[in-house]
């Protein structure tokens, strides 16, 4: 799946061409005025110009243009933002977003079971479908920006908001926290993944399920080295450990498409360099480093989290 730019102008979805259009028509209204008032300086520098009445320039240029100018703008942008609440139809999918330093916590009701299906950093929808999302946050504020598909919406500790969504076509859409929130504010990405609808019904029916049993002795190993690591202090591999809930569900962490909130691509290298040394990738943040876990047993634990998919 190819990645569009992550863009107001590069719109994918309903809300979002609303917001490109805001940024074209506002653009051009400014460059036309930028081009008049530029007009009007080279006359005044003539050496010749005729003097000019200042009462008219003044009362003309200077408080009716802009108060016209200004109030179609504003009628027209009221207008359409009209398109832009966040409405929760029967229809719009249900997908619970917390936004945690420096990561997000994405949850879905599974359809058959009822149970939360708990992911990170990715945000699976399915393509030509309105999407709802609840968002909150644990800490301090954020705020979900993905600029193809909707505008942003800012993230506060106890107060739910909400946010609808659409893509229209299948794909990858980057966004990013778009909120101050500390240190590693720059790297708190997400991506939105538009699937089609069979294929968004398999993922969330796959999601659904508990870890994978492993199928070769090195990831084997890899469990039991995340045991014997604690990982379960703060991760939780459901049917393998019930953990916390402090950083990311890893039930099925190796079918996403990157770690570390849009650090690094997922795979095992990255997986066993992100777990020897966090600290290292993304300083600050609440992940330790591994101390004194061996080659062997890094390894073995990084192929067992890829093979949760
Ligand atoms: Cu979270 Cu900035």
């Amino acid at each position: 799946m190819s990645e569009p730019l992550q863009s107001v102008l590069h719109p994918a979805g309903a809300d979002a061409e609303v917001i490109g259009q805001f940024a074209w028509v506002l653009f051009g209204a400014g460059a036309l005025i930028f081009l008049a008032v530029m007009a009007l300086l080279a006359l005044s520098l003539r050496r010749h110009a005729q003097p000019l009445r200042p009462g008219v320039w003044i009362a003309g240029a200077g408080v009716a243009l802009p108060v016209l100018l200004l109030t179609i703008l504003l009628g027209w942008s009221t207008w359409r933002s009209a398109r832009l609440v966040p409405q929760m139809s029967g229809n719009a999918l249900a997908i619970s977003v917390t936004a945690r330093m420096w990561w997000w916590e994405v949850r879905y009701r599974d359809p058959a079971g009822g149970r939360e299906i708990a992911t990170a950093n990715e945000i699976r929808i399915p393509a030509g479908r309105t999407v709802y999302l609840g968002l909150n946050a644990a800490d301090v504020i954020h705020s979900l920006w993905v600029p193809a598909l909707a505008g942003k919406r800012d993230m506060i500790p106890g107060r739910v908001t909400g946010l609808t969504l659409r893509a229209e076509k299948p794909g990858v859409y980057r966004g990013q926290c778009a909120e101050y929130c500390g240190a590693q504010h720059a790297h708190m990405a997400l991506h939105v993944v538009a699937l089609a609808p069979a294929e968004f019904d398999a993922w969330l029916a796959q999601q659904a399920r508990p870890a994978q049993a492993p199928a070769a002795a090195l990831p084997e190993r890899g469990r039991a080295v995340f045991l014997e690591q604690r990982c379960q202090s703060c991760h939780t591999i459901r049917g393998v450990a019930a953990g916390s809930s402090l950083g990311p569900d890893l039930t099925h962490v190796g079918s996403r498409l990157q770690i570390g909130a849009g650090l690094l691509r997922n795979h095992r290298g990255a997986l066993a360099g992100w777990i020897a040394d966090p600290q290292a990738l993304k300083p600050g943040v609440f992940m330790p480093a591994a101390s004194g876990i061996d080659g062997e047993s890094l390894r073995a634990l990084a192929a067992y989290l890829e093979q949760l998919r």
